[in-house]
């Protein structure tokens, strides 16, 4: 059985100018212990795929369909909020996007690491303290006792950062997901971040995934990748074979606007176009329209997700096996 399994996943939100289609029929699964990436432009339904996943969005505003959306076998689907708590408490953890969203202001980082180890283990006080000292120290925190004092708006980016992952830690997840763990950081600091997920996945052997809007951030990092544009699915591989063969033109786009090093300046290749309109997205390929190889087919008719050899999908005509 899947760890995550997920099946023609569709979310849309009600916006006062229509509705925003941000994911458009999404079919990924993970293995236990395994790692994958999730990547793409922004807008591409990185996020909200998952927030979905987790039952994070709230109707009215937001509607999800799926023919399949389960962790572990549970369906999350028709999950009542009871489930949804234990299954957040228990087996999955995020790092969110916006580290205000994990932290609140007013509470100092060892309160409310505390309070969570609280919550989910039945835990003292006291035990609980210890406990997210020893967290804080485990993500590589060089002062924890200062740390647990603090408030977030005293802490330096990385440093955030860290104690998130020691948050998101805290209940011992079985999957966690880091959504842009390392965005605001600088590269160094990025390296450093990615290789303590990674040891941390390797030392409890739980499942990760990792979503960034930069490919070069996991090469070296995960299992698989999946490849998201316009709210679909583009192609799913092992990060090996999609660096060295990308199927897909808009994968092959996307390795080629990998920030390089020249003369020691980071240099940022773009796509040419845009990012399609969620509101109106296009007919066929949502990539046709910056698409190279594009045709009157990609024009109209929209690709499904196929397999190509072991472990490799991808959507597009121009693909042949
Ligand atoms: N709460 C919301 N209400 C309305 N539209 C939303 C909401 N959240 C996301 N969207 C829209 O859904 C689409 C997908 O958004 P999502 O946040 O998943 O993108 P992303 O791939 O994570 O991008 P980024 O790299 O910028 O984080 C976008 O068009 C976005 O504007
Ligand atoms: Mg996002």
């Amino acid at each position: 059985m899947q760890l995550v399994d997920i099946k023609d996943l569709r979310v849309s939100f009600r916006h006062h100018d229509g509705v925003v289609s941000a994911v458009r029929g999404v079919t990924l699964g993970l293995s236990k212990g395994e790692s994958l990436g999730i990547v793409g432009e922004s807008g591409s339904g990185k996020s909200v795929t998952f927030l979905a996943l987790m039952r994070l969005l709230q109707a009215p505003a937001a509607t999800i369909e799926a023919d399949k959306l389960e962790l572990d076998g549970s369906d999350l689907l028709n999950a009542d909020a009871k489930a949804l708590s234990d299954i957040r408490g228990s087996l999955v953890s995020m790092v969110f996007q916006d580290p205000m969203t994990s932290f609140d202001p007013l509470f100092t980082i060892g309160y409310q690491i505390s309070e969570t180890i609280q919550t989910h283990g039945n835990t003292g006080k006291k035990a609980a303290l210890a406990q997210a000292r020893e967290l804080l120290a485990k993500v590589e925190i060089k002062h924890p006792d200062r740390v647990l004092k603090q408030y977030p708006h005293q802490l330096s980016g990385g440093m955030l950062q860290r104690a998130m992952i020691a948050m998101a830690l805290s209940c011992e997840p079985r999957l966690l997901i880091a959504d842009e763990p390392t965005t605001a950081l600088d590269v160094t600091v990025q390296a450093q971040i990615l290789q303590l997920i990674t040891d941390l996945q390797q030392e409890t052997g739980m499942s990760l995934i990792i979503i960034t809007h930069d490919l070069g951030v996991i090469a070296e990092t995960v299992d698989r990748v999946v490849v998201m544009y316009g709210g679909k699915v583009m192609e799913i591989g092992d990060t090996r074979e999609i660096f060295e063969d990308p199927l897909n033109p808009y994968t092959k786009a996307l390795i080629e606007s990998i920030p390089g090093r020249e003369a020691g300046k980071r240099k940022l290749i773009e796509i040419p176009g845009s990012s399609p309109n969620a509101l109106s997205p296009p007919s066929g390929c949502p990539f046709h329209p910056r698409c190279k190889l594009a045709d009157d087919k990609c024009a109209s008719d929209a690709p499904n997700l196929s397999t190509f050899g072991k472990n490799r999908s991808a959507a597009c005509w121009k693909v042949v096996q």
